[in-house]
């Protein structure tokens, strides 16, 4: 009777911690220099939609660090190059949100 208590609380946390990561994250854990950075624009209109898109990493990688029409550049000292490696990869193998 106590552990089935425990099991159906533990059930119940586990629940809701996935529904609040759901309705945050609509996409897996996101990376954090797209959430830091490339959300504010990319997630808020200002910029397209750049997740579930299957955009190459090199494409990414190019339009961060030269910019594209109105999206700014970003230099190394700004997002690093490993940063800029990992969300690359990240929006590139991104699933698309669902809205
Ligand atoms: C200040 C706003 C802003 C931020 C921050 C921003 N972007 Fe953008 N981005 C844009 C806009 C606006 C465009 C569309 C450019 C155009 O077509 O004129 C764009 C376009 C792009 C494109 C091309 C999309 C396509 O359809 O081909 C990629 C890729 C991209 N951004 C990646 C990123 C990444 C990765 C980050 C984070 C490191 C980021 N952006 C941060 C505004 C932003």
């Amino acid at each position: 009777m106590h552990s089935t208590a425990r099991t159906i609380l533990a059930g119940f946390v586990l629940v809701c911690t996935q529904a609040a990561v759901a309705a945050d994250q609509p996409v897996e854990v996101r990376d954090p220099t797209y959430a830091k950075v490339c959300s504010y624009c990319h997630d808020k209109g200002i910029g397209p939609a750049i997740v579930g898109r299957q955009l190459p990493t090199v494409y990414i990688e190019n339009v961060v660090r030269h910019g594209f029409r109105a999206m700014p550049s970003f230099r190394p000292t700004e997002i690093d190059n490993a940063a800029l490696a990992s969300v690359a990869r990240w929006v590139s193998e991104s699933a698309a949100a669902k809205k």
